[in-house]
Protein backbone atom coordinates (compact mmCIF):
# COMPACT_ATOMS: atom_id res chain seq x y z
CA UNK A 1 0.00 0.00 0.00
CA UNK A 2 1.43 3.12 -0.96
CA UNK A 3 1.84 5.33 2.47
CA UNK A 4 1.25 8.88 3.36
CA UNK A 5 4.55 10.03 2.48
CA UNK A 6 4.58 8.37 -0.72
CA UNK A 7 1.90 10.86 -2.20
CA UNK A 8 3.73 14.10 -0.07
CA UNK A 9 7.22 13.28 -1.86
CA UNK A 10 5.79 13.37 -5.13
CA UNK A 11 3.80 16.79 -4.23
CA UNK A 12 6.71 18.36 -2.93
CA UNK A 13 9.29 17.36 -5.67
CA UNK A 14 6.13 18.72 -8.41
CA UNK A 15 6.00 22.18 -5.73
CA UNK A 16 10.23 22.38 -5.61
CA UNK A 17 9.89 22.55 -9.84
CA UNK A 18 6.83 24.67 -10.31
CA UNK A 19 8.03 27.97 -8.09
CA UNK A 20 5.67 30.86 -9.08
CA UNK A 21 7.83 32.86 -11.77
CA UNK A 22 7.42 36.49 -12.40
CA UNK A 23 8.47 40.30 -12.21
CA UNK A 24 8.71 42.08 -10.06
CA UNK A 25 10.23 39.83 -7.07
CA UNK A 26 8.52 42.83 -4.77
CA UNK A 27 5.51 40.56 -5.90
CA UNK A 28 6.89 37.19 -6.56
CA UNK A 29 9.19 36.71 -3.74
CA UNK A 30 6.66 37.10 -0.84
CA UNK A 31 4.52 34.45 -2.95
CA UNK A 32 6.97 32.24 -2.96
CA UNK A 33 7.71 32.65 0.54
CA UNK A 34 4.77 31.29 1.87
CA UNK A 35 3.94 28.65 -0.44
CA UNK A 36 8.37 27.50 0.18
CA UNK A 37 7.29 27.26 4.59
CA UNK A 38 6.01 23.92 4.62
CA UNK A 39 2.71 22.77 6.22
CA UNK A 40 1.28 19.54 6.09
CA UNK A 41 0.17 19.91 2.45
CA UNK A 42 -2.67 17.62 3.20
CA UNK A 43 -4.96 19.18 0.52
CA UNK A 44 -2.84 18.33 -2.79
CA UNK A 45 -2.40 14.86 -0.85
CA UNK A 46 -6.13 14.68 -0.64
CA UNK A 47 -6.66 15.57 -4.35
CA UNK A 48 -4.19 12.83 -5.20
CA UNK A 49 -5.18 9.97 -3.35
CA UNK A 50 -8.91 10.93 -4.23
CA UNK A 51 -7.42 10.79 -8.16
CA UNK A 52 -5.52 8.01 -7.47
CA UNK A 53 -8.49 5.92 -6.32
CA UNK A 54 -9.70 6.14 -9.46
CA UNK A 55 -7.00 6.10 -11.76
CA UNK A 56 -3.40 5.36 -11.92
CA UNK A 57 -1.42 7.51 -13.83
CA UNK A 58 -1.79 10.17 -11.05
CA UNK A 59 1.14 12.53 -12.59
CA UNK A 60 -2.01 13.99 -14.44
CA UNK A 61 -3.04 15.63 -10.81
CA UNK A 62 -0.02 17.27 -9.93
CA UNK A 63 -1.23 20.66 -11.46
CA UNK A 64 -4.38 20.52 -9.91
CA UNK A 65 -2.62 19.36 -6.50
CA UNK A 66 -0.19 22.30 -6.98
CA UNK A 67 -3.37 24.82 -7.89
CA UNK A 68 -4.73 23.77 -4.90
CA UNK A 69 -1.94 24.08 -2.43
CA UNK A 70 -1.30 27.58 -4.23
CA UNK A 71 -5.26 28.55 -3.04
CA UNK A 72 -4.79 27.58 0.11
CA UNK A 73 -1.83 29.56 0.41
CA UNK A 74 -3.78 32.77 -0.43
CA UNK A 75 -6.69 32.01 2.17
CA UNK A 76 -3.20 31.76 4.51
CA UNK A 77 -2.12 35.02 3.36
CA UNK A 78 -5.31 36.82 3.94
CA UNK A 79 -6.62 34.54 6.83
CA UNK A 80 -3.06 35.72 8.97
CA UNK A 81 -3.77 39.70 8.28
CA UNK A 82 -7.77 39.43 9.33
CA UNK A 83 -6.87 37.57 12.23
CA UNK A 84 -3.55 39.96 13.40
CA UNK A 85 -1.51 36.72 13.31
CA UNK A 86 2.55 37.27 13.95
CA UNK A 87 3.36 33.67 13.16
CA UNK A 88 2.89 30.89 10.49
CA UNK A 89 4.33 27.43 10.24
CA UNK A 90 6.76 28.77 12.67
CA UNK A 91 7.95 31.94 10.22
CA UNK A 92 6.64 35.36 10.33
CA UNK A 93 3.19 36.04 8.61
CA UNK A 94 3.51 37.65 5.47
CA UNK A 95 2.15 40.96 6.32
CA UNK A 96 4.53 40.69 9.33
CA UNK A 97 8.21 39.93 7.58
CA UNK A 98 6.58 42.04 4.41
CA UNK A 99 4.27 44.71 4.87
CA UNK A 100 0.14 44.51 4.62
CA UNK A 101 -0.52 45.47 0.76
CA UNK A 102 2.70 43.39 -0.21
CA UNK A 103 0.54 40.54 1.73
CA UNK A 104 -2.89 41.41 0.17
CA UNK A 105 -1.59 41.46 -3.12
CA UNK A 106 0.94 38.76 -3.35
CA UNK A 107 -2.25 36.85 -1.86
CA UNK A 108 -4.23 37.89 -4.62
CA UNK A 109 -1.66 36.58 -7.35
CA UNK A 110 -2.00 33.67 -5.74
CA UNK A 111 -5.40 33.21 -5.94
CA UNK A 112 -5.39 34.04 -9.66
CA UNK A 113 -2.31 31.25 -10.05
CA UNK A 114 -4.76 29.15 -9.02
CA UNK A 115 -6.99 29.09 -11.43
CA UNK A 116 -4.64 29.18 -14.54
CA UNK A 117 -2.75 25.61 -12.97
CA UNK A 118 -6.35 24.54 -12.17
CA UNK A 119 -7.68 24.56 -15.47
CA UNK A 120 -3.82 23.18 -17.18
CA UNK A 121 -4.81 19.90 -16.88
CA UNK A 122 -8.20 18.72 -15.94
CA UNK A 123 -7.58 14.79 -16.33
CA UNK A 124 -11.21 13.51 -17.71
CA UNK A 125 -13.16 16.21 -16.30
CA UNK A 126 -15.14 18.61 -17.85
CA UNK A 127 -12.75 21.62 -17.00
CA UNK A 128 -16.51 23.99 -16.72
CA UNK A 129 -17.44 21.52 -13.73
CA UNK A 130 -13.83 21.72 -11.83
CA UNK A 131 -14.53 25.22 -12.35
CA UNK A 132 -17.99 25.21 -10.83
CA UNK A 133 -16.98 22.93 -7.25
CA UNK A 134 -14.09 24.80 -7.09
CA UNK A 135 -16.18 28.72 -7.04
CA UNK A 136 -18.57 27.18 -4.75
CA UNK A 137 -16.29 26.59 -2.38
CA UNK A 138 -14.03 29.57 -2.76
CA UNK A 139 -17.12 31.80 -2.28
CA UNK A 140 -18.28 29.70 0.52
CA UNK A 141 -14.77 30.28 2.30
CA UNK A 142 -15.06 34.07 1.96
CA UNK A 143 -18.54 33.15 3.63
CA UNK A 144 -17.18 31.15 6.72
CA UNK A 145 -14.25 33.19 6.91
CA UNK A 146 -16.79 36.58 7.67
CA UNK A 147 -19.05 34.43 9.37
CA UNK A 148 -15.60 33.83 11.95
CA UNK A 149 -14.93 37.49 12.55
CA UNK A 150 -18.62 38.38 13.13
CA UNK A 151 -18.25 35.98 15.87
CA UNK A 152 -15.27 37.47 17.47
CA UNK A 153 -17.92 40.50 18.46
CA UNK A 154 -20.75 38.00 19.33
CA UNK A 155 -21.21 37.47 22.90
CA UNK A 156 -23.34 34.07 22.16
CA UNK A 157 -22.48 31.90 19.31
CA UNK A 158 -24.63 28.46 18.81
CA UNK A 159 -22.41 25.43 18.03
CA UNK A 160 -25.29 25.11 14.84
CA UNK A 161 -23.56 28.41 13.49
CA UNK A 162 -20.25 27.56 14.86
CA UNK A 163 -20.67 24.31 12.94
CA UNK A 164 -21.92 26.10 9.52
CA UNK A 165 -18.83 28.61 9.75
CA UNK A 166 -16.32 26.07 9.84
CA UNK A 167 -17.83 24.29 7.42
CA UNK A 168 -18.06 27.10 5.19
CA UNK A 169 -14.30 28.19 6.34
CA UNK A 170 -11.92 24.38 6.10
CA UNK A 171 -14.19 21.68 5.54
CA UNK A 172 -15.43 22.86 2.43
CA UNK A 173 -12.25 23.36 0.24
CA UNK A 174 -11.40 19.50 1.56
CA UNK A 175 -14.51 17.94 -0.04
CA UNK A 176 -13.94 20.12 -3.05
CA UNK A 177 -10.28 19.12 -3.34
CA UNK A 178 -11.36 15.69 -3.38
CA UNK A 179 -14.38 15.44 -5.75
CA UNK A 180 -11.81 17.68 -7.93
CA UNK A 181 -9.16 14.85 -7.91
CA UNK A 182 -12.33 11.68 -8.15
CA UNK A 183 -13.68 13.59 -11.06
CA UNK A 184 -10.34 14.11 -13.08
CA UNK A 185 -9.86 10.53 -12.05
CA UNK A 186 -12.70 9.41 -13.90
CA UNK A 187 -15.24 8.57 -10.91
CA UNK A 188 -18.65 8.72 -11.35
CA UNK A 189 -20.99 11.55 -10.03
CA UNK A 190 -22.13 9.24 -7.42
CA UNK A 191 -18.48 8.36 -6.26
CA UNK A 192 -16.95 11.76 -6.37
CA UNK A 193 -20.13 13.00 -4.27
CA UNK A 194 -19.10 10.30 -1.46
CA UNK A 195 -15.67 11.64 -1.65
CA UNK A 196 -16.61 15.17 -0.86
CA UNK A 197 -18.76 13.65 1.80
CA UNK A 198 -15.99 11.87 3.25
CA UNK A 199 -13.15 14.99 3.04
CA UNK A 200 -16.25 17.31 4.35
CA UNK A 201 -16.71 15.49 7.78
CA UNK A 202 -12.64 14.78 8.17
CA UNK A 203 -12.36 18.65 7.37
CA UNK A 204 -15.08 19.59 10.28
CA UNK A 205 -12.98 16.81 12.83
CA UNK A 206 -9.61 18.98 11.45
CA UNK A 207 -10.99 22.40 12.20
CA UNK A 208 -12.01 21.54 15.76
CA UNK A 209 -8.37 19.51 16.42
CA UNK A 210 -6.83 23.18 15.06
CA UNK A 211 -9.08 25.01 17.59
CA UNK A 212 -7.95 22.56 20.11
CA UNK A 213 -4.25 22.69 18.85
CA UNK A 214 -4.47 26.75 19.32
CA UNK A 215 -4.69 26.54 22.96
CA UNK A 216 -3.10 23.65 24.18
CA UNK A 217 -0.67 22.84 21.10
CA UNK A 218 3.31 22.60 21.62
CA UNK A 219 3.71 26.15 20.44
CA UNK A 220 7.15 24.58 18.92
CA UNK A 221 5.04 22.18 16.80
CA UNK A 222 2.08 24.29 15.95
CA UNK A 223 4.04 27.28 14.83
CA UNK A 224 1.56 29.38 15.26
CA UNK A 225 1.77 32.11 18.59
CA UNK A 226 -0.63 29.79 21.37
CA UNK A 227 -3.74 31.64 22.68
CA UNK A 228 -4.16 33.37 19.54
CA UNK A 229 -7.75 32.19 19.30
CA UNK A 230 -8.58 33.48 23.22
CA UNK A 231 -7.06 37.05 22.09
CA UNK A 232 -8.59 37.53 19.24
CA UNK A 233 -12.42 36.38 20.89
CA UNK A 234 -12.72 33.48 18.74
CA UNK A 235 -15.61 31.81 19.04
CA UNK A 236 -14.05 27.99 19.08
CA UNK A 237 -16.41 25.04 19.76
CA UNK A 238 -13.63 25.19 23.10
CA UNK A 239 -15.22 28.84 23.74
CA UNK A 240 -19.12 27.87 23.34
CA UNK A 241 -19.14 25.08 25.23
CA UNK A 242 -17.28 27.04 28.24
CA UNK A 243 -19.45 29.95 28.22
CA UNK A 244 -22.47 27.68 28.03
CA UNK A 245 -21.28 26.75 31.59
CA UNK A 246 -19.62 29.45 32.90
CA UNK A 247 -21.44 31.63 36.11
CA UNK A 248 -22.11 34.90 35.20
CA UNK A 249 -18.91 36.11 37.36
CA UNK A 250 -17.24 33.53 35.05
CA UNK A 251 -18.30 34.97 31.62
CA UNK A 252 -16.97 38.79 32.87
CA UNK A 253 -14.16 36.99 33.83
CA UNK A 254 -13.54 35.40 29.96
CA UNK A 255 -15.07 38.46 28.47
CA UNK A 256 -13.03 41.02 30.39
CA UNK A 257 -10.04 42.98 28.58
CA UNK A 258 -8.08 43.39 31.76
CA UNK A 259 -4.63 42.86 32.67
CA UNK A 260 -1.98 40.99 29.89
CA UNK A 261 -2.62 38.55 26.76
CA UNK A 262 -0.47 36.15 29.10
CA UNK A 263 -3.41 36.92 31.96
CA UNK A 264 -6.33 36.67 29.55
CA UNK A 265 -4.99 33.33 28.17
CA UNK A 266 -4.40 31.77 31.44
CA UNK A 267 -7.97 32.72 32.92
CA UNK A 268 -9.90 31.27 30.04
CA UNK A 269 -7.41 28.43 29.99
CA UNK A 270 -8.29 27.56 33.48
CA UNK A 271 -12.32 27.54 32.72
CA UNK A 272 -11.49 25.53 29.55
CA UNK A 273 -9.93 22.88 32.12
CA UNK A 274 -12.69 23.33 34.69
CA UNK A 275 -15.25 22.49 32.37
CA UNK A 276 -13.40 20.01 30.53
CA UNK A 277 -14.53 21.51 27.56
CA UNK A 278 -10.96 20.10 25.95
CA UNK A 279 -12.11 16.67 26.51
CA UNK A 280 -15.66 17.13 25.27
CA UNK A 281 -14.54 18.70 22.18
CA UNK A 282 -12.44 15.32 21.40
CA UNK A 283 -15.92 13.27 20.73
CA UNK A 284 -17.04 15.95 18.45
CA UNK A 285 -14.02 15.21 16.41
CA UNK A 286 -14.53 11.16 16.77
CA UNK A 287 -18.27 11.61 15.91
CA UNK A 288 -16.93 13.56 12.14
CA UNK A 289 -14.27 11.14 11.67
CA UNK A 290 -16.72 8.33 11.89
CA UNK A 291 -19.31 10.39 9.68
CA UNK A 292 -16.26 10.43 7.33
CA UNK A 293 -15.84 6.66 6.97
CA UNK A 294 -19.59 5.65 6.38
CA UNK A 295 -19.37 7.62 3.09
CA UNK A 296 -15.94 6.50 2.17
CA UNK A 297 -17.17 2.76 2.45
CA UNK A 298 -19.96 3.28 0.30
CA UNK A 299 -17.84 4.50 -2.37
CA UNK A 300 -16.99 2.19 -5.35
CA UNK A 301 -12.97 2.24 -4.59
CA UNK A 302 -10.34 -0.72 -3.75
CA UNK A 303 -9.87 -1.95 -0.29
CA UNK A 304 -5.89 -0.62 -0.66
CA UNK A 305 -7.24 2.84 -2.04
CA UNK A 306 -9.62 3.01 0.73
CA UNK A 307 -7.21 2.21 3.63
CA UNK A 308 -4.79 5.46 3.02
CA UNK A 309 -7.43 7.27 3.07
CA UNK A 310 -8.57 5.98 6.43
CA UNK A 311 -4.75 6.14 7.90
CA UNK A 312 -4.76 10.13 6.51
CA UNK A 313 -7.77 10.73 8.24
CA UNK A 314 -6.84 8.92 11.60
CA UNK A 315 -3.46 11.11 10.77
CA UNK A 316 -5.11 14.20 10.73
CA UNK A 317 -6.76 14.00 13.70
CA UNK A 318 -4.05 12.55 15.99
CA UNK A 319 -1.85 15.28 14.80
CA UNK A 320 0.03 17.76 16.85
CA UNK A 321 0.80 20.23 14.19
C1 LIG B 1 -4.47 25.96 8.24
O1 LIG B 1 -4.46 24.82 7.44
C2 LIG B 1 -5.76 26.68 8.03
C3 LIG B 1 -6.92 25.93 8.51
C4 LIG B 1 -7.92 25.63 7.74
C5 LIG B 1 -6.99 25.52 9.90
P1 LIG B 1 -3.37 23.69 7.62
O2 LIG B 1 -3.32 23.22 9.05
O3 LIG B 1 -3.59 22.67 6.58
O4 LIG B 1 -2.04 24.48 7.32
P2 LIG B 1 -0.65 23.97 6.72
O5 LIG B 1 -0.74 24.17 5.25
O6 LIG B 1 -0.41 22.55 7.12
O7 LIG B 1 0.37 24.90 7.33
C1 LIG C 1 -8.43 29.47 8.73
O1 LIG C 1 -8.92 29.17 9.99
C2 LIG C 1 -9.34 29.13 7.61
C3 LIG C 1 -8.81 29.65 6.33
C4 LIG C 1 -7.59 29.96 6.11
C5 LIG C 1 -9.74 29.82 5.24
P1 LIG C 1 -7.98 29.61 11.20
O2 LIG C 1 -7.83 31.07 11.29
O3 LIG C 1 -8.41 28.87 12.43
O4 LIG C 1 -6.58 28.99 10.72
P2 LIG C 1 -5.19 29.17 11.46
O5 LIG C 1 -5.39 28.69 12.88
O6 LIG C 1 -4.84 30.62 11.39
O7 LIG C 1 -4.25 28.30 10.68
MG1 LIG D 1 -9.01 32.72 10.77
MG1 LIG E 1 -6.03 32.22 11.48
MG1 LIG F 1 -6.97 28.17 13.95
Amino acid sequence: MNDIAYYQNIFLKHLAANKIEGEPATLYDPANYILQLGGKRMRPVLLLMAYHAFDDQIEHALDAALAIEVFHNFTLAHDDIMDAAPLRRGQATLHEKYNMPVAILAGDVLLIKSYQLLLKNPGKADPLKLLTIFNKAAIEICEGQQMDMDFESADDVAEEAYLKMIAYKTAVLLGAVMEIGALMGGASAHDAGLMYQFALNVGLAFQVRDDFLDTFGDPEKVGKKPGGDIIQNKKTLLMIRCLAHATPDERAEILSTEGSQAEKIDRVIRLYLKYEVDSATQLVQEHYYNQAMQSLDQADVSTARKDVLKQFAKWLLERTH
